[in-house]
């Protein structure tokens, strides 16, 4: 667990200042397994000793990790915890913790960029010109859609959900959301939104954006019976997490015509992109970086290193997503 008497914990990844500083306070930490990504093995063989894993989402941390002996804690550097199984740390009586908060504002802002610049055609319009095909005005030239006054349709109305409509009000957008769990009627009102049910937010959207976690419940939310109901000049903007689309479907609808584009910043099998988006040019591939600024980022690395400093003190850390583990 220690040596010289100190915690040790092992940090998956780099992190940004003033994480490294946080946590080396704290314990002793290793850095950087060689090899990385590693599977779950590789994990396990890298933390044996350690009370603590700093993960980052591309982390696998599953039963095999979380047995490990005399672990307390696993802090992941990001909202999204899908990639630990939590049910397998509560099992094995070790913390898992997350960074809420400090990445709505830039995740909303990321989504509404993709928003407009597939509905404007931003990138393939940047390429274009810089190609030399831009070789005087044309009426029919890189139409795009409308946003101002155009409906939105939020699928979870979480924080980030909230934060993209409150940016859409800008645009006069009509705003429709959907969400199992209904919001308080002030929050509703709040975001200016009205709650539907799945289908009917598919069908009068022109523009739908995911702002759900990954669980058996949305995985493959979005699916081709989604697609089917889209407008065919609809736009999908996904900034969640890969899995909740059925990203065959989407290529299938994409090429049918059953919607007009997609903003992606996620993947079904990330790092990788369906080899069927990449020579489309009416959609957007971002490379999950929706909350990569650097304020945000520096700020998920504080919240990280602190919340692991406190499981390692024997506390509580502030953002736990198994309380139970902890009373
Ligand atoms: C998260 O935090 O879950 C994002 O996907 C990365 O910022």
């Amino acid at each position: 667990m220690s040596t010289g008497g100190r915690p040790r914990v092992l940090l998956m990844h780099p992190i940004l200042d003033p994480g490294p500083s946080i946590l080396a306070e704290a314990a002793e930490v290793v850095a950087y397994p060689p090899d990385r990504p590693l599977d779950e093995a590789g994990i396990r063989q890298a933390a044996e000793g350690c009370v603590g894993i700093v993960s980052q989402l591309m982390d696998p941390i599953r039963e095999t990790v979380l047995s490990t002996p005399g672990l307390k804690c696993v802090s992941n550097v990001a909202v999204g915890f899908d990639n630990i199984d939590v049910a397998a740390a509560t099992a094995h009586k070790v913390m898992v913790t997350n960074t809420p908060g400090v990445l709505d504002d830039t995740t909303a802002d990321f989504a509404f960029t993709l928003l407009m610049s597939a509905a404007r055609r931003i990138v393939e319009a940047d390429s274009f010109t810089r190609s030399g095909q831009f070789r005087g005005w044309a009426i029919d030239m890189m139409l795009g859609h409308d946003i101002f006054g155009a409906t939105l349709g939020i699928v979870g109305a979480g924080r980030i959900g909230r934060g993209v409509a409150h940016r859409a009000k800008g645009f006069n957008m009509r705003i429709l959301y959907y969400d199992p769990q209904p919001l308080p009627r002030e929050a509703e009102e709040q975001m200016g939104a009205t709650r539907v049910d799945l289908g009917r937010l598919l069908a009068e959207s022109d523009f739908v954006s995911i702002h759900v976690p990954l669980t058996k419940e949305t995985y493959h939310l979005i699916s081709s019976a989604a697609f089917n109901m889209m407008k065919p000049t609809a736009i999908l903007i996904n900034t969640s997490r890969g899995p909740v689309v059925d990203e065959a479907a989407l290529v299938a609808a994409l090429t049918a015509k059953k919607l007009a584009g997609a903003g992606l910043d996620v993947y079904e099998r990330e790092p990788a992109v369906h080899p069927g988006l990449l020579p489309m040019p009416s959609v957007i591939l971002a490379p999950h970086i929706a909350s990569a600024t650097v304020r945000t980022r520096s700020e998920m690395s504080a919240m990280a290193a602190r919340n692991m400093a406190t499981a390692v003190r024997g506390g509580r850390p502030p953002n736990l997503v198994n309380p139970e583990v902890k009373k």
